[in-house]
């Protein structure tokens, strides 16, 4: 199971909505195939554990990182293909909790003579699917917030002031972050300011990333970079109704420049994130700034807090990130720190209780 853990984690980045998966099939302890889900639409990982294992598959034994699918998407239901192939055993890590799967997958191969456990690295598999489990669970991507702070906790020097922070260390991780989610987004005042790429650069990403810009006054600028840079991924502009009826002129003026504009009856963050899923953008990364963060926070769609803490201090007049302490130790757990050159990466997960 570790191996086919290995071979689903090949997939990140590139799978949504589905999940990642890996499988492998051994005969008498030996391992005759190897296989994983390498994007959507894609063969699913145990069709290709089966095709490279062939003949040798029967009376063998298949670890799969996910309950084998029951239902015909893209492609065929594995569990089919399973039987077929006349293995004994399944080894599954965690049920597939998509309603068209659920348990039924399991029952199939059950039902036609293959013993079935679960279980087997279930944490492991479950943490490796995060964002998948977050869709299935709150029909909306998993939401991971992350800041450059100093070490009295502020992100730029002034308010309107671009301002680097963490050293190059923090900026080769960030874009490896960036490579494995779907979108990133940030808030308008971020746009206007710092004039983002919002692109992973040196790193190898196979899909297009998700831009998205939250901006309720319709003020990014149409010549913008993310903007000259969609060959990168598309650009998804969240606003308000209100405000497209307000600034219609900046409407054309941004879809002519090749946004895509969203307009929700209200300012409401729970709700962008849940419209992203159409973008299939299971997991997304906000960049910030501090008034997105908060807003976000308050909406109660964090998942992840993701802080690199950079070794020096902005003092009076710079622009705090979590203004008095929203974000409390208390909702946090799993929490991990590890150093980035002269920073420090500072992670934890928010306790949830539904
Ligand atoms: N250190 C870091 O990691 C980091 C990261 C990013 C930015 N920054 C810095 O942070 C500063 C900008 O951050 P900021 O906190 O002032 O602004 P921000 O969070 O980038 O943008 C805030 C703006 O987003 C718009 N918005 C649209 N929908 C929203 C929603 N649902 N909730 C909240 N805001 C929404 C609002 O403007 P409208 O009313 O016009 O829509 C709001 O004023 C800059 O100095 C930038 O350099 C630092």
């Amino acid at each position: 199971m570790d191996e086919a853990l290995a071979l689903a984690a090949r997939g990140r980045g590139a799978t949504s909505p589905n999940p990642m998966v890996g499988a492998v099939v051994t005969v008498g302890g030996r391992t005759v195939g190897r296989g994983y889900h390498a994007r959507a639409g894609a063969p699913h990982a145990e069709v290709v554990a089966l095709e490279e294992a062939g003949e040798s598959a029967r009376g063998g034994r298949l670890y799969c990182t996910l309950e084998p699918c029951c239902h015909t998407g893209r492609t065929g239901p594995c569990v089919e293909r399973v039987v077929q192939a006349g293995l004994r055993e399944v080894v599954v890590a965690v049920e597939d909790p998509n309603p068209r799967v659920n348990g039924e997958g399991l029952t199939y191969l059950r039902e036609h003579g293959v013993a079935v456990s679960v279980g087997l690295r279930r944490a492991e598999a479950t943490r490796l699917n995060e964002a998948f489990f977050t869709v299935q669970r709150l029909a909306r991507p998993f939401v991971t917030i992350k800041a450059a702070v100093s070490l009295d906790s502020c992100i730029a020097k002034a308010p309107g002031q671009r301002t680097a922070l963490t050293g190059p260390e923090s900026s080769i991780h960030a874009h490896g972050v960036r490579a494995s989610v779907d979108a990133i987004a940030v808030g308008s005042e971020t746009v206007c300011i710092d004039d983002p790429l919002l692109t992973a650069r040196g790193v190898t990403r196979s899909r297009r990333l998700v831009r998205v810009l939250f901006d309720t006054r319709m003020r990014t600028p149409p010549t913008s970079r993310v903007l000259r840079t969609l060959d990168a991924g598309p650009v998804v502009v969240i606003t308000t109704e209100a405000a497209v009826e307000a600034w219609p002129t900046r409407v054309v003026a941004l879809k002519a420049a090749g946004a895509t504009i969203e307009a929700l009856p209200t300012r409401d963050p729970a709700a962008a994130m849940s419209l992203l899923l159409a973008y299939d953008v299971c997991d997304i990364l906000v960049e910030g700034g501090a008034v997105l963060h908060r807003s976000i926070w308050a909406a109660g769609v964090v998942d992840r807090v993701r802080l690199y803490v950079a070794p020096v201090t902005l003092g009076p007049g710079a622009v705090p990130w979590m203004p008095g302490g929203e974000i409390s130790m208390a909702a946090l757990g799993g929490g991990a720190s590890q150093s980035l050159g002269d920073d420090v990466l500072l992670e934890a997960d928010v306790q949830r209780v539904d």
